[in-house]
């Protein structure tokens, strides 16, 4: 059996309300500057990367550190340490961003080694992180930091069964959290106004939860899913109001969101059972999460079927961060509570090195998608390709931005666009095979040699005109 990206999820048919909500930041990403060109003033150009994926320096006790030690849990047993090394090499990462036009950077922070045992924060850390930082803005980049991308301390998660808070399906993980965002924002508030508090939380779900291809490892466990899914919304809800609370103090704006995957889903056939599990799907993995801390309405037992409208969950983002990457057809069938399988179409012209659905015209639809939803500002958190041969990165960069430019010629609020990823990086389950950098990196060499790859130029020349131009579109963006 071929598993996509989502192999199988569970679902549930009924539809909930979508009126729109409005939560207008207070300080979404602010122009710096007017410029010609059709994306609008102060759009944020750069590319994202997460702490365990990029750093690979000795990494602290996390339950991914643990996770990987595991036989048979990372593909051809590669090692994360053996990737990038940004932990060393941030100063020629941030000097190619640079290069390449990029005013901002997305990449996250290691709870782990900020807090390597419950309440002990590691000063070395912290000041290592703004050394980081520092660089970026000598280098224009606009820090945008995530707090959490997946890995937790092995004090709030141990796969291999050590002592540990139980990880997200406890409350006390969320509390562990929240102590861990209150204490540690404010080290870095004089340099950061943009924070991402969660990345993906329903494929941290669906993976953890569903498929069991990543730590905690539970295949089907609703129950459990249900519970991180609670926890994951109350941590966020809190995690911005603690947010938002300090900055406050210090009279100063600052911007607060997730990083949400959107997902393209089709029915395979035009049979209504193929497309009601589409849009039991859509529903799940696009909105659900959103749906909670936009508009406070809380899918409580991940069916549809619960759900509760909290006012106090309401108008919890300044801005939405999207992930999109792929598309997916869903053919209806039973699995538990699961109606819809999705499955990458057979037919599909072009994929990625993963055997993903290359699809750019789902950018245009997640954009409309969750701008006629919610009425708030996007910045597009990822977007990229595995592309190890370099084939289809420009054609896929082009496609993609020409469909941003297209919603925001349609009235829709995007602020910004960050390539997944920087430089190349450890892909979780996936290992090291995945090449998905704007700037290649050669793990053997000692010193990790960093290239820009030929595609990257086509990224280059739309930042530089700030437009997806015809001439662009025509040099960069041939179909391969
Ligand atoms: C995710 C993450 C990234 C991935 C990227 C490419 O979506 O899983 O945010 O960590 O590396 O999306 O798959």
């Amino acid at each position: 059996m071929h598993f996509t990206r989502w192999g199988f999820v569970m679902v549930a048919l009924a539809g909930c309300s979508s009126s729109a909500t409005s939560a207008m930041p207070d300080a979404a990403p602010s122009p710096p500057d007017a410029r010609p060109g059709v994306f609008p003033a102060g759009f944020l150009w750069g590319g994202a990367t997460a702490a365990y994926q990029a750093e690979s320096a000795a990494s602290p006790a996390s339950d991914w550190s643990v996770w990987e030690t595991l036989p048979g849990k990372i593909k051809n047993g590669d090692r994360s340490a053996d990737g990038p090394d940004q932990w060393d090499h941030y100063e020629a990462d941030f000097a190619l961003a640079q290069s390449m036009g990029h005013n901002a950077y997305r990449f996250s922070i290691e709870w782990a080694r900020i807090e390597p045992t419950p309440g002990t924060f590691d000063e070395a850390a912290i000041t290592h992180y703004r050394t980081m930082i520092a660089s970026m803005k000598a280098h224009g980049l606009r820090p945008i930091v995530t707090l959490w991308h997946f890995t937790n301390p092995t004090w709030v998660q141990d796969p291999s069964g050590g002592r540990s808070l139980g990880g997200w399906e406890t409350q006390a993980t969320v509390d562990a959290y929240v102590s861990y965002v209150t204490r540690v924002v404010p080290r870095f508030a004089d340099v950061v106004d943009f924070w991402i508090t969660l990345n993906e939380p329903m494929v941290y779900i669906i993976q953890g939860y569903f498929f069991g291809m990543w730590p905690p490892g539970h295949g089907i466990d609703l129950d459990n899913a249900v519970k991180v899914h609670n926890h994951l919304i109350d941590a966020h809800v809190r995690g911005f109001d603690a947010i938002h609370a300090h900055y406050a103090t210090l009279e100063q704006p600052v911007a607060v969101t997730i990083a949400s995957n959107w997902v393209a889903f089709d029915p395979a056939s035009a049979s209504s059972a193929d497309v009601d599990a589409t849009r039991g799907l859509e529903r799940l993995v696009d909105y659900a999460f959103l749906d909670a801390i936009v508009k406070g309405d809380v899918d409580t037992a991940l069916d549809g079927a619960a759900v509760v409208h909290r006012d106090a969950y309401a108008n919890h983002v300044d801005v939405i961060g999207v992930n999109f990457y792929q598309r997916e057809l869903v053919t209806a069938g039973a699995i538990g509570i699961v109606p819809g399988v999705p499955s990458i179409d057979p037919s599909a012209p072009l994929k990625n090195d993963l055997g993903w659905e290359l699809y750019p015209a789902g950018m245009g639809r997640a954009l409309d998608g969750l701008w006629a939803r919610y009425h708030v500002p996007i910045v597009i958190t990822e977007n990229g390709i595995a592309d190890a041969a370099d084939r289809y990165r420009s054609w896929y960069i082009v496609t993609n931005l020409d469909e941003v430019q297209k919603a925001v010629t349609r009235g829709v609020d995007v602020r910004g666009y960050l390539h997944w990823a920087l430089v190349d990086n450890f892909e979780w389950a996936e290992g090291l095979a995945p090449r998905f950098g704007l700037v290649a990196v050669d793990y053997g060499a000692p010193e990790k040699t960093r290239t820009i790859r030929a595609s990257a130029g086509a990224m280059i020349e739309i930042i530089k005109v700030n437009e997806v131009t015809s001439e662009i579109k025509s040099r960069w963006g041939a179909a391969p």
